[in-house]
């Protein structure tokens, strides 16, 4: 077990708070903030309790190198804008100046420092660069879930320097994904979507043994349904993989689960917005057609399918929801999960790269139980991997 906030005297202490402020930017500022949102109730949790505030994180992938346009600068004042305290910035995070910016920082202020990965020790998990961070603090506390599958000096090593605790969204994040995969709530449903198998067949492989029903939609359902002997036009399909998907079929199959494929699809001649699309039955999807979504009566009855669940986790779209209609399979199972959810019948927790853009798109993101910002950190979660931020935080 992790120790939290509620286990540590903080008054007075500098808690290093290792954040993921890696967010989305458009012209230089940042365009989702809903990171920079998740971090209010750590700060105002240390705050109150009268410590002082240093948030580390990365940027990018500057590659130990300083990028300008990688630095934290422009983050860090959407960080005052979105929290409404004031922020100071350090243009290092470590050494001389990254100290002299908390020393000069408000009680109640926060101080963010420049990008960890502009030293090549971080990405290193460098204990020494892991020291030379810790120096700044009495207290580490991790609060980037989404960062906690690598194994990096603020994620890592430095657990092994400092008292190490963890933050309330942290907590927020485990608890949600033990809730959907630790003891969950029988049955259990898991959506899994996205254009490839490959990417996925960890994922894959490590539900059919956890949930009573793998719903398997977007385009890696292609390379299923082209395994099982379907004629699949020209759509995303890794017919290389087709072995791989049948012996994931029978592995499902010997463990009890059952698989949702598509059993009629939305097909186009080309991915494009306003081409002329079809609703088709899975057996007529002709040779110069492609398949974008699952079609109504797939998404009926997986829908009605999922008023029998108690526990769902969802990753990744159902189609190519990004341009309409080839959003509606989503939209519509979305939808489904986020009533059921309201209802009070379903515990629904998404997470993962176009997961979160496509739940928002359906305008139902806070209607599920848990919508996790984490990208990859969530997907080695569903493989059932250990994180390594996480095990740092139990060691
Ligand atoms: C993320 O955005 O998923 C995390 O911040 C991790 O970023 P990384 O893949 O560059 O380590």
């Amino acid at each position: 077990m992790f120790k939290t906030l509620d286990d540590f005297d903080l008054s007075g202490k500098t808690a290093l708070v290792r954040a993921d402020l890696n967010v989305p930017m458009r012209d230089g500022t940042v365009s989702d903030a809903t990171r920079i949102e998740r971090l209010r109730p750590t700060v105002d949790a240390l705050i109150g309790a009268g410590a002082k505030v240093v948030l580390l994180s990365h940027f990018g992938r500057p590659k130990g190198k300083r990028v300008a346009d990688m630095s934290l600068a422009p983050v860090a004042k959407a960080v005052e804008a979105v929290l409404g305290r004031p922020v100071t910035f350090a243009e290092e995070c470590v050494g001389d100046a990254a100290k002299a910016a908390i020393d000069a920082a408000p009680m109640d202020g926060i101080v963010v420092l420049e990008n960890l990965r502009f030293h090549a020790e971080e990405e290193g998990n460098d204990p020494d660069f892991a020291k030379a961070l810790a120096t700044l603090g009495d207290v580490y506390v991790n609060d980037a879930f989404s960062a906690a599958h690598r194994a990096h000096a603020s994620t890592h090593a430095i657990a092994q320097c400092l008292p190490a605790l963890a933050g309330r969204n942290m907590q927020a994040e485990l608890e949600a994904l033990d809730a959907a995969l630790g003891e969950p709530r029988r049955p259990v449903a898991a959506v899994v979507g996205g254009a490839k198998v490959s990417t996925k067949l960890d994922v894959l492989n490590h539900l059919v043994d956890k949930v009573d029903l793998l719903i398997i939609g977007g385009g890696m359902a292609n390379t299923f349904l082209h395994a099982m002997g379907k004629d699949v036009g020209k759509s995303l399909c890794e017919k290389d993989l087709a072995d791989t998907a049948r012996q994931i079929l029978a592995r499902a199959d010997a463990a009890g689960c059952r698989i949702g494929l598509p059993s009629d699809v939305t097909v186009a001649a080309e991915f494009a917005a306003g081409a002329p699309s079809d609703s088709v039955p899975l057996d007529a999807v002709q040779a110069d057609k492609m398949i974008l979504d699952i079609g109504p009566q797939t998404a009926e009855a997986l829908s009605a399918e999922l008023e029998s669940c108690r526990t769902l986790i969802w990753n990744g779209p159902m189609g190519a929801f990004e341009i309409p209609p080839f959003d509606a399979g989503t939209v519509a199972l979305a939808k489904k999960a986020a009533a059921l959810t309201q209802a009070g019948s379903l515990t629904s927790v998404a997470g993962g790269g176009d997961t979160v853009a496509a739940l928002a798109a359906a305008g139902v993101s806070e209607q599920f139980t848990y919508v996790s910002t984490a990208g990859g950190a969530f997907l080695e979660w569903m493989e059932g991997r250990e994180l390594p931020g996480v095990a740092a935080l139990s060691a």
